[in-house]
């Protein structure tokens, strides 16, 4: 299970791949929850990442490719992964084959999950989220327990810093100039599978796993 979560900002990638890791136990590599992780303990890469980030634009490629061929090469990324959020641009779909060619592990196919603009501007300003036990909801859609509160831990919740509506809107903007392209480039390497994310959590998962069962059955 070699697999690339791909879509635009709050379209459900980290909620689906928090599932689907779990399902085939496989580690979720997130590079916006690494980045963040980064920025939060002051570390030389949060440092650089941090302004880009509260805007909404892209981290450089050449500190996001690095940090991902590091996480690839720890061992416990042999039995295979899930990508989300990367590659986010042509040349780290490009650097990305280059690294799994040299170790032999092509990927096996990239989920792409597709929303209309309104939903996820209204994901996105819903959503909240524990630091601490990095569970996320949806005030309405997927709410804790009790309000504002972590059903894991009790924790308090908090909004993300790059989920103001003026900033999702950058996001969308960042997205279709340098990601959607991947669509193209994946679909042409016949890796891409389109999934429509705009219904419920529970469904959208079910389709996934119904196209890895079909891929596997096929193997
Ligand atoms: P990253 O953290 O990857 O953010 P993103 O791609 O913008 O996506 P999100 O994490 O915001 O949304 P999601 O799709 O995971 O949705 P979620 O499941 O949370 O990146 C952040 C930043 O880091 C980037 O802007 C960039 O600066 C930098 N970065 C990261 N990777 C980079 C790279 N490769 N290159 C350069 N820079 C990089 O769901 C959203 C909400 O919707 C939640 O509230 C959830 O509960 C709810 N929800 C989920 N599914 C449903 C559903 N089916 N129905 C209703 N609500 C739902
Ligand atoms: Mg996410």
């Amino acid at each position: 299970m070699r697999l690339v979560i791909l879509g635009p900002p709050g379209v459900g990638k980290g909620t689906q791949a928090k599932k689907i890791s779990e399902l085939y136990n496989i580690p979720h590599i997130s590079t916006g929850d690494i980045l963040r992780q980064a920025v939060a303990n002051k570390t030389p890469m949060g440092l650089k990442a941090d302004g880009f980030m509260k805007k909404g634009e892209l981290v450089p490629d050449e500190v996001v490719i690095k940090l991902v061929e590091e996480r690839l090469q720890q061992s416990d990324c042999k039995r295979g992964f899930l990508l989300d959020g990367f590659p986010r641009t042509i040349h780290q779909a490009d650097e990305l084959n280059e690294t799994l060619e040299k170790i032999g592990i092509p990927l096996l196919k990239v989920i792409q999950l597709d929303a209309d603009d309104e939903e996820i501007v209204m994901r996105l300003t819903g959503r909240r989220y524990s630091p601490s036990s990095g569970k996320v909801y949806h005030i309405a859609f997927n709410p804790p327990k009790v309000p504002g509160k972590c059903d894991v831990d009790g924790s308090d919740l908090i909004i993300r810093e790059d989920d103001s509506e003026g900033t999702v809107r950058n996001r969308l903007k960042v997205y279709k100039e340098k990601t959607k392209p991947l669509i193209n480039y994946y679909t042409e390497k016949n890796l891409l599978v389109n999934i429509n994310a705009e219904s419920s959590i529970d469904d959208i998962t079910r389709d996934i796993i119904q196209v890895l069962q079909g891929i596997i059955a096929i193997k």
